[in-house]
């Protein structure tokens, strides 16, 4: 399984590089006005992309904030000309879809965001998207089953062969990467704080503690 950080914050994906288990970014508006206050001043776009980029070897998604399929296009092919790692991400919306197909006939790899229904997911991979982002957490706030349209989403590609990578998206625990990785999801993007905690057992703390001490006390006989 391939780990995104769902950040646009350049310490966050620092950090989740330097555990060495990185294979890529994951990044929309409200994580750029994020990173804009975090930083404490106005960033820009395409300049921050690149940095991420130059960060991170594997895919970079960067969204697109037209709504029109002319403006879609237009700005799908700057953030592609960023770096050769970006993906363009799509809002699932019909002239999404339509730029998402015209994109991909031009050699531009597309991740098709804001993924609430099976059948969106249908429409996306139809279309050519790289990577299909279905929202879990957001679909769990609305009281529905976001690990359902995952497993959904996985039976109907693998019916019939779409090259389409699901990309779990939307992660807030642990075991919303757990189930996505038993259903076979290509690719978790979660939040620096989810990949932390993937690490933690309190059981492993106190089996080393305890180990620690006893080998103290070993050295101490010898
Ligand atoms: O990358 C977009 C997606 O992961 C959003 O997550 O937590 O805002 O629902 P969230």
């Amino acid at each position: 399984m391939k780990f995104f950080i769902d950040t646009a914050d350049l310490s966050e994906i620092q950090e989740a590089k330097d555990m060495g288990l990185l294979d890529g970014v994951t990044t929309n508006p409200s994580l750029m006005k994020v990173a804009a206050e975090r930083a404490g001043q106005p960033l820009d776009f395409a300049d921050h992309i690149g940095k991420i980029c130059d960060l991170v070897p594997g895919d970079v998604s960067a969204e697109v904030t037209a709504v029109t399929f002319d403006g879609m296009m237009i700005q799908g092919r700057e953030l592609a000309a960023i770096r050769n790692n970006v993906v363009v991400k799509i809002p699932l919306i019909l002239d999404g879809i339509k730029a998402i197909k015209a994109l991909a006939q031009e050699g531009i790899r597309s991740n098709c965001t804001l993924c609430f229904s099976p059948t969106q997911a249908l429409l996306a991979a139809k279309a050519g998207a790289a990577y299909i982002s279905p929202f879990i957490g957001r679909l769990d706030d609305a009281s529905s089953d976001g690990m359902k349209l995952v497993q959904e989403i996985i039976e109907i590609y693998s019916v019939y062969g779409y090259d389409t990578e699901v990309l779990a998206a939307s992660i807030r625990h642990p075991m919303h990467v757990l189930e996505s990785a038993l259903m076979g999801a290509h690719v978790a993007t979660m939040p620096l704080s989810v990949i932390k905690k993937l690490l933690y057992h309190p059981l492993t703390d106190i089996g080393l503690t305890q180990f620690m001490d006893d080998w103290s006390k070993f050295q101490e006989q010898s």
